[in-house]
């Protein structure tokens, strides 16, 4: 079945931007950038891959959701387009290439993704739409990065207290500082 996979950057207090939603101090130069590109080239945004001659095969992810505030950040009308673009809006619209904007229930669009043919889901963010997606990611591939934020936009919404599983599936320190932690649902037998 399809996983849903919460892949992110978060800063070592748990934020994933500043309380502006600021992402600037996450460096973009270093040997974790490498990684990035090779193996998660579909998560790079399309007209970045290709002026960085990524191939973009759509072999890991081939659908992305985001919540409102994180499409609007990157102040793109279609930023992924290579992929199937599904953004969360109770108040918004918006129309691109391979985007779309609902007021569905989240984890009712996911159920209805995992139930069909293709590879992974990339829940992108942020934090809002995660806490209500919680129960249904099945990894987490977190890039924690070696900084404080001190304020700013956790990695999970408030949400109610109910503790999940994970186990780990790799941990890879790059020189750079920054740390890519792969964790897997640990489902109840
Ligand atoms: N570090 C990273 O890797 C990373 C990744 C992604 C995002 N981010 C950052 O995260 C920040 C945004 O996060 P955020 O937590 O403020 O917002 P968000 O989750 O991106 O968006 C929240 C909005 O999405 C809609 N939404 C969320 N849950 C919904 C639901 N259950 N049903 C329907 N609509 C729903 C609502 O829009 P309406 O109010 O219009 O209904 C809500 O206001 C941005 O600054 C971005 O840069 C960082």
């Amino acid at each position: 079945m399809r996983e849903l996979v919460y892949y992110a950057a978060v800063t070592l207090d748990g934020f994933i931007a500043g309380p502006n939603g600021e992402f600037d101090a996450f460096p973009v130069v270093g040997d974790h950038v490498e990684e990035i590109n090779r193996r998660f080239g579909d998560t790079i945004p399309t007209d970045f891959a290709a002026s960085l001659g990524i191939r973009q095969e759509r072999s890991m992810f081939d659908t992305v959701l985001m919540g409102w505030n994180t499409y609007a950040v990157g102040g793109m009308v279609s930023p992924y387009r290579h992929l199937r673009q599904i953004v969360f809006s109770r108040t918004h619209s918006a129309a691109g290439e391979n985007l779309e904007v609902t007021d569905s229930d989240p984890a009712e669009v996911v159920r209805r993704l995992k139930s069909e043919e293709g590879a992974a889901i990339w829940l992108c963010g942020g934090g809002r739409l995660a806490a209500s997606l919680a129960p249904e990611i099945d990894r987490l591939v977190l890039k924690r990065y070696p900084l404080l934020f001190g304020d700013g936009i956790p990695l999970f919404g408030t949400r109610s207290y109910r503790p999940a599983q994970f186990e780990e599936v790799s941990t890879t320190a790059f020189g750079s500082g920054v740390v890519f932690s792969e964790y897997a649902r640990r489902h109840e037998t």
